[in-house]
């Protein structure tokens, strides 16, 4: 069986005081919750405080973006080192607004997932298709394509920790949520493609999370689904009762 991870994705929201607000009001409404993992991914500046706030309770703390280089003249940047140095354990990889605004490629997004398995960190690769590739009937060539490019590389074992997120993007943001049903096609496709490079075995194993417009009303719809493992919450996270909510869907 896997176990669903429930992961919020703050984006460039909160100072350190509101992230820390959020903590010491989510983590009672969660304390007890051992049937799913919680990861939260606030900004750089808010992570000392995030992670010093859930040291020792159930949420694990992660970086929305690492650079694959070890160190060097990458300004504005920050290493897998420097987030495992203040107890990070978590990064995203590839998000689709990384792709979109910041010109990450397939090969980027190969790279980083390798500095972050180097450096012990769980990544949550994402993949998903614009709205018009959709419209085009190309959402399975992106995703297999996206799968492919993001693991050049990757073995059996070393993919072991990788969880993989599908967040079509017309469904960032929107509203528009996937219906369960075609969320469930596209992780058939991404986990058909992982078996593809890394054997069956090692595909039964990898969590692939539904990101996009998930909300307090609509997780269970989702989440009840054997396909998918878990949810990246971007807007309904942002709030502690309403991402309490989902964690308990
Ligand atoms: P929303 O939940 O705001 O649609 O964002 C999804 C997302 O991009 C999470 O990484």
């Amino acid at each position: 069986m896997r176990k669903v991870l429930i992961a919020a994705n703050w984006k460039m929201y909160k100072t350190p005081a509101e992230a820390k607000a959020f903590i010491d009001a989510f983590l009672p409404l969660v304390k007890d919750h051992t049937r799913d993992e919680i990861a939260l991914f606030p900004s750089v500046t808010s992570l000392a405080t995030v992670i010093a706030a859930a040291k020792g309770s159930n949420v694990s703390v992660g970086c929305q973006n690492i650079h694959f280089a070890e160190e060097g003249a990458y300004t504005g940047e920050t290493s897998a080192n420097m987030l495992t140095a203040i107890g990070g354990t978590h990064t995203l990889v590839g998000h689709s607004e990384r792709r979109q605004y910041f010109a990450e490629t397939d090969e980027i997004v190969n790279k980083k997932l390798h500095t972050a398995l180097k450096h012990g960190l769980v990544p949550i690769v994402c993949v998903g298709e614009v709205l018009a590739q959709r419209e085009g009937g190309k959402t399975e060539e992106v995703l297999r394509t996206q799968t492919v490019g993001a693991f050049v590389g990757i073995t059996p074992e070393t993919a072991k920790t990788i969880v993989i997120a599908y967040e079509p993007v017309w469904a960032i943001g929107t509203g528009k949520t996937a219906t369960p049903e075609m969320a469930v096609e596209a992780h058939k496709i991404i986990r058909a493609e992982v078996a593809k490079l890394l054997g069956q075995p090692a595909a039964d194993k990898m969590r692939i999370l539904y990101g996009g417009s998930v909300k307090p009303d609509n997780a269970s719809s989702l989440l009840n689904e054997v396909e998918i493992d878990g949810a990246l919450v971007g807007g309904a996270s942002l709030k502690p009762d309403s991402f309490a909510g989902i964690v308990q869907y």
